[in-house]
């Protein structure tokens, strides 16, 4: 990771070096914090956050669900980062905004301890690299399954529910892939690690739907839209494992891996072994809308003020 000048933190802009907390910090124990990953493109309106109100919203319905208050308005929160990009004087970037119980109270009942707020960026290149998404990635079913909706919220984006999407991942890795699928308490196809996940067959897109243990991703909506707009059609439904490999093509899509295909799951070739038609044409026109190529879509787009760069 490549530190940025400032991080802002609970209402000040510190340098990165002194952005620090206590080792009481209740959210390093307990997992008590929520987050948002977040992209800014260098577009063709200079430096823009890609759906930077849907992050914003979603932030802030994460932290609801886990009894957080967040001690700033969202308003707030889209400005200091706006600033902050300018400040780090950076035209693309990740952008990690996190709230989350800090310092000064201990054990489990979490309602004493203050919410700290903070929003960091840094340069950061395609989640599943590059290659991966030109070529697509390999991927393997994990032996772990999707946290389900009784033990925890999938559709919170929360700290410690991501030791989940973390043990697949060291599993995936371990065993030589690049990323793992996850299935749901019902044994249906949920989610990448942290990326949402399509099948194609016959032309049309199917993905499980937001009534299952998924994050309803923002790039999920952009995808859908994207596809609709250009008349492909898209089925919310149950995906049943073995669907995994008899599909045409398969897709993934988040934040931080923007629009990947997958090329293998479980040493079975998908498709021809090679991105194919439907991936290549919601990932081109995917890549349009977040470099601000795509005029119907530019509404997608928060632009990083020029009175703020440095
Ligand atoms: C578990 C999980 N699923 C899906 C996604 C995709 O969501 P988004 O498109 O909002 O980045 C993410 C990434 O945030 C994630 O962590």
């Amino acid at each position: 990771m490549k530190p940025s000048d400032l991080i802002w933190m609970n209402g000040d802009f510190v340098p990165w070096d002194e952005a620090k907390v206590h080792v009481l910090t209740h959210g390093l124990h307990y997992g008590t914090g929520v987050f948002e990953g977040v992209r800014c493109y260098d577009t063709e309106i200079g430096p823009a956050i890609f759906r930077h109100q849907d992050h914003i919203e979603r932030l802030y319905r994460s932290a609801e669900m886990y009894y957080m208050p967040i001690p700033f308005e969202p308003e707030q929160i889209r400005q200091a980062t706006l600033d902050l990009i300018g400040r780090n004087g950076l035209r693309s970037c990740y952008i990690r905004p996190l709230v989350f119980r800090g310092y000064g109270q201990m054990g489990l009942f979490p309602l004493d301890a203050p919410v700290d707020v903070c929003i960091a960026t840094w340069e950061w290149g395609a989640y599943l690299g590059e290659e991966g998404k030109q070529k697509g990635v390999r991927a393997k079913v994990s032996s772990w399954e999707r946290i389900s909706p009784s033990s925890l919220i999938p559709q919170a984006k929360a700290c410690g529910q991501y030791l989940n999407s973390i043990l697949a991942k060291i599993e995936s890795h371990k065993a030589g892939y690049e990323e793992a699928i996850l299935l749901d308490d019902k044994g249906h196809v949920c989610e990448g690690t942290g990326e949402n996940i399509y099948l194609v067959f016959d032309g049309q897109i199917h993905t499980p739907s937001t009534t299952s243990s998924i994050l309803d991703g923002i790039n999920r909506r952009a995808a859908i839209r994207i596809a609709r707009d250009l008349d492909i059609q898209v089925v919310e439904r149950d995906i049943a494992r073995a669907e995994l490999y008899t599909a045409d093509e398969i897709f993934l899509t988040g934040t931080a891996a923007e629009l990947t295909p997958v090329r293998e799951v479980d040493d079975h070739a998908v498709g021809t072994g090679e991105p194919g038609p439907v991936t290549r044409a919601v990932q081109d026109v995917f890549e349009d809308a977040l470099h601000g190529r795509a005029e119907r879509y530019r509404e997608w787009l928060d632009p990083v003020p020029v009175e703020a760069k440095v």
